[in-house]
């Protein structure tokens, strides 16, 4: 009887412990399929470790690096954390004295049953008090995956605002409290939701002003990141400069990738950002390696060989470190739990708008402009067999479109990497185009346009990154389609670029930039501003009848301060297919635009006293 009693008990400790391993969705992350990849469950609930989780110290344990959450569904979220001894991330492979791992993924072996799986509990709220649960459960995280936790709080309602905190099983050692806001139905008919969108947030260049001016603001549901989230290369010396990256140099390993993801979250607006609004975000080059494609990075000549080594690591490898070390960090949902590269994923926004989010950089995208290669991408990039994607997603996204249309949804937003515009560069007479954004592959694009102009999708806004600049465009199909700049007629769409949170833009003075955005909207007959002084942000306030896009810009991202100034307002009305004319009221602060004004707030930063001396004062101070 006391042994059946004893064997019962240890079947449901089992069974509980194994449960909460398989909460942690990063376990299974980036593929369950691929043991160097994934951490392996079923060997890790064998471990001795798993079975006997030694009873930490709570007070040992720190919540390293707040809160986050990510990928709304009506019905259900995923929340992040990071519960750990130490602010270090792990090297999972290497012994560390006092850190030793369990899995050595070179070997394939376990090491040691140390330490033991760090418990802890979640709770979803209405209020802040947490005084009605909605729904709660239990995970567990190791040094396998770096301590981190990524769950999926699930139960929920749709386009509810929630509470969310994270408590150390058997403590009151607690997390601090997020908030996050499910999505809406499919069919729901809601009224409008906002974004806040970002991408290129560069460390060492410059303070992220923009993540916690658009957080303190709250004007916005959820944030949409178009990648460069992360850089790979290093700068300054930690101690010494503010903004010294950690690893000191370019990163390679696993645990490089876990060191600069984690020391970017460690920016307190950053972390507001996460902390207040869900973020939907796919990866750029820069998550990996500057100017990626399928096959390799600028700095990799590897063209022919897959496997140079850089730094002792292949090109597949460390591709593979900065996927593992995004899904362990980012608050995004493997939709594909087969494909560990994917991250291209859509989310159905009520009766308002469908999101596609695409992967046009590291999924199969044919090879880019490597900067050696420049002459020879102009030459091919109206190859009809160059693709950003590969035929795999192209397929789905030409899917998603004309699915978003048939079931009605009033707005496609396309969430892209890379400038969708032709844009003729004409400072740069040489070479134009530039061969690493959608001009390198012009078939891809006329698929795109075709796909959208044949079968009469309204209503499509391609969003994008990567360029550190600004530019608005009617979506048109050059060269093709009858298109009238004055009016926007002709167009299928619009595209809303945006500019960096801190990586450096056109550079100079307002008054040289804007010479060159001048230069810009002349050469280029669609493109309706450009804008290439400020660092910033764009929010995009979508409604039935209309969506408007409000430009931000950091006046300086030298200090962290919470300055900005109101650069430009653009409307969108359902079923014009292009900007509203006047565009953007014929008025903008900086840039240039088609037809209309610039009108300067005349900002300015006396650098020896540190004062500002701003004209509009109130309009651009957001408090702390
Ligand atoms: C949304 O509105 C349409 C048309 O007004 C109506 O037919 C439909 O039932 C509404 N759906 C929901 C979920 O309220
Ligand atoms: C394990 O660590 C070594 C040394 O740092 C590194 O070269 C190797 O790439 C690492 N393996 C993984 C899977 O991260
Ligand atoms: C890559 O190859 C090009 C052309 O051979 C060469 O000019 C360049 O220096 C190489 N870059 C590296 C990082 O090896
Ligand atoms: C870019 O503009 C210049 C000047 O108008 C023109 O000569 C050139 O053909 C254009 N290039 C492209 C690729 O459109
Ligand atoms: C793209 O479409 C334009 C307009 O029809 C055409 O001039 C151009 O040759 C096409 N390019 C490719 C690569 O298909
Ligand atoms: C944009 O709209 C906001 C809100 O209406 C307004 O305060 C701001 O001045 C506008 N900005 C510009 C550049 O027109
Ligand atoms: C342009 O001005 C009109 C009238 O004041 C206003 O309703 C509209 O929102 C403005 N558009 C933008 C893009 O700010
Ligand atoms: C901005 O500066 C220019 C030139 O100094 C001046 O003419 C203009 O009135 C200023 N604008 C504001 C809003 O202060
Ligand atoms: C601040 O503005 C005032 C008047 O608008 C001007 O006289 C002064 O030179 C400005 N100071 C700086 C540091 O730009």
């Amino acid at each position: 009887m006391r042994s059946l009693i004893t064997w019962s008990t240890s079947l449901t400790l089992a069974s509980v412990v194994t449960a909460s391993f398989e909460t942690n969705l990063n376990y299974n992350s980036p593929s369950r399929r691929h043991p160097s990849l994934g951490v392996d469950v079923p060997k890790l609930k064998l471990s001795k470790r798993g079975l006997e989780p030694r009873a930490w110290d709570p007070a040992e344990l720190k919540f390293t690096h707040n809160v986050a959450s990510g990928d709304p569904y009506p019905d259900s979220v995923i929340l992040w954390t990071r519960i750990s001894p130490s602010l270090e991330n792990d090297k999972s492979n290497v012994t560390v004295k006092g850190n030793v791992p369990l899995y050595n993924h070179d070997t394939e072996r376990y090491i040691k049953a140390s330490p033991n799986p760090v418990c802890v509990e979640y709770e979803v709220s209405k209020n802040e008090k947490f005084s009605s649960v909605v729904t709660k459960g239990t995970a567990y995280t190791t040094s396998d995956i770096d301590y981190t936790v990524k769950v999926e709080a699930t139960g929920l309602a749709p386009f509810t605002t929630y509470y969310y905190r994270f408590t150390v099983c058997g403590s009151t050692n607690r997390s601090p409290v997020g908030r996050m806001k499910t999505s809406p139905g499919p069919d729901d008919n809601v009224s409008k939701i906002g974004f806040a969108v970002f991408s290129c947030s560069n460390y060492p260049n410059g303070y992220f002003n923009a993540y916690g001016n658009a957080a303190r603001k709250d004007k916005i549901d959820y944030v949409l990141h178009l990648g460069d989230y992360i850089y790979e290369t290093g700068k300054g010396t930690l101690g010494k400069d503010p903004r010294a990256t950690n690893p000191k140099g370019t990163i390679y390993t696993l645990y490089d990738y876990r060191t600069r993801i984690a020391q970017y979250r460690t920016d307190p607006d950053l972390q507001l950002s996460h902390q207040r609004n869900a973020w939907i975000p796919v990866w750029d080059d820069h998550e990996v390696s500057n100017n990626g494609y399928r096959d390799g990075a600028s700095a990799l000549n590897n063209t022919e060989d897959s496997f140079v080594k850089v730094g002792g690591i292949s090109v597949d490898q460390r591709k593979m470190n900065a996927v593992r070390a995004y899904f362990e960090w980012m608050p995004i949902r493997q939709v594909d739990m087969d494909d560990n590269l994917r991250i291209w994923r859509s989310f159905q926004m009520g009766k308002l708008l469908d999101l596609i989010m695409l992967d046009t950089r590291n999924y199969d995208r044919s090879i880019t402009d490597l900067d050696w290669n420049k002459g020879y991408i102009q030459k091919i990039k109206d190859d009809a067999g160059r693709t950003l994607m590969g035929g795999r997603q192209e397929n789905w996204f030409y899917n998603q479109l004309s699915k978003s249309h048939e079931r009605g949804a009033t707005w496609r937003l396309v969430g892209n990497q890379i400038v969708f515009s032709r844009i003729n560069n004409t400072a740069n007479a040489n070479s134009p185009l530039n061969g690493d954004a959608w001009d390198g592959y012009t078939a891809n694009r006329n698929r795109t346009l075709e796909h959208l102009y044949n079968n009469r999708i309204p209503n499509t806004a391609f969003l994008a990154g990567d360029s550190h600049a600004n530019w608005v465009s009617d979506l048109v199909w050059l060269d093709e389609k009858e298109y009238n700049p004055a009016t926007g007629d002709g167009g299928i769409g619009v595209e809303f670029a945006g500019t960096a949170v801190s990586s450096s833009g056109f550079g100079g003075t307002i008054a040289s930039a804007n010479k060159r955005s001048q230069d810009l909207v002349k050469a280029n007959k669609e493109l309706q501003w450009s804008e290439g002084y400020y660092r910033g942000y764009y929010e995009l306030h979508v409604k039935k009848g209309e969506m408007r896009a409000e430009y931000y810009g950091c006046p300086t991202v030298a200090t962290r301060n919470p300055f900005e100034i109101s650069l430009a307002n653009f409307t969108v009305k359902a079923g014009e297919n292009h900007l509203t004319r006047n565009v953007a009221n014929g008025t903008v602060e900086s840039g240039a635009l088609q037809t209309g004004n610039v009108k300067q707030t005349n900002v300015t930063l006396d650098t020896e006293t540190n004062t500002w001396n701003i004209t509009k004062f109130d309009q651009m101070f957001i408090k702390y």
